[in-house]
């Protein structure tokens, strides 16, 4: 049967170390140059209902260094939902490719596409989760650390998909993970429900006491740019600065999924700062990537 990665809850723990030891396998031959076109003669749609920079370059890089191909399709392309439906959009593209990949408002638009796909469909993003993102992520975090066992996450700031998949990953995988966001932007009740080892405090300092890690994103995400004016003052408080970082441990990694809005979420002096590590995690953005696409190849 085919895999899809819609969400983080779509892997098992085992599944996700098999990930990370894939991601460390091909950065190894990217870094080495040493040829890996596993995926010679694939090809990879990517549907954008929004726009991206990392995802975009990163997923359609990774298909070439693999040795396949991927098509660009933007928002105003295909017009999924109202040129045509999402479900004829996903049984056409099953008849001429081996994989999708899609960035969408909706999540119940990727779940659709992914029903209907007789290919793995993988989630860019969608208003629920960011699951490649945290795949990366998490990668990251065990290269700086060597281990995920006893690492405290803060995450300080919205709720959002980027925290949804967080959660979700650290009840897979039993991560102490402490979140603090503004009274009624906590990430959804149904990801908690379930999640002994995640906290949610509605005070910055109260996560990101002894942190390991404190991690950021944006406060208002794609799709919510109208509200931007009003989170701005919702979330003031919410941000890494010096202050906050003098209260994560010593050696504490700063993290953002990026865009970065300096000054806003995150002080400029931060993440362009010693603690930082926010583009070695774009970097893997391409080696995790490339693991997704082989692994759910090689499972379906
Ligand atoms: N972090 C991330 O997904 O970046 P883009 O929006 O640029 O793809
Ligand atoms: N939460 C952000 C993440 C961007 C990569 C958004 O959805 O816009």
């Amino acid at each position: 049967m085919k895999r899809d990665f819609t969400s983080i809850l779509d892997l098992t723990k085992k599944e996700i170390f098999e990930l990370f030891e894939l991601s460390r396998n091909i950065k190894h031959s990217y870094k080495n140059r040493i040829e890996h076109r596993i995926l010679r003669g694939n090809t990879l749609a990517m549907i954008f209902e929004k726009p991206s920079l990392r995802t975009r370059i990163t997923f359609e890089a990774g298909m070439t260094q693999l040795g396949g191909h991927a098509i660009y399709l933007a928002p105003q392309d295909i017009q999924m939902g109202k040129r045509e439906s999402i479900a004829d959009v996903a049984k056409n593209i099953s008849r001429w490719v081996d994989l999708i990949m899609a960035r969408v408002f909706a999540h119940k638009t990727v779940k659709e596409l992914a029903k209907n796909a007789t290919i793995p469909v993988i989630n860019g993003l969608s208003d629920l989760e960011h699951p490649c993102q945290i795949i990366c992520d998490l990668f990251t975090i065990l290269e700086h650390k060597g281990s995920l066992k006893n690492m405290t996450i803060a995450y300080i700031g919205d709720g959002n998909n980027v925290c949804n998949s967080f959660v979700a990953a650290a009840s897979l995988l039993s991560l102490s993970l402490k979140i603090a966001t503004p009274k009624g932007y906590e990430p959804r009740k149904e990801y908690l429900k379930s999640a002994r080892t995640v906290q949610v405090y509605n005070a910055p300092e109260k996560a990101a006491r002894y942190a390991d890690v404190l991690y950021t994103d944006v406060w208002a995400s794609m799709g919510q740019e109208s509200e931007s004016a009003q989170r701005k003052k919702v979330f003031s408080k919410f941000q890494i600065n010096k202050k906050l970082l003098a209260l994560a441990k010593k050696d504490a990694l700063v993290m953002h999924c990026l865009p970065a809005h300096r000054g806003e979420e995150i002080a400029a002096d931060i993440i362009d700062g010693a603690h930082s590590i926010v583009f070695d995690q774009a970097e893997n953005r391409l080696h995790t990537q490339k693991a997704i696409m082989i692994w759910l190849l090689q499972k379906s």
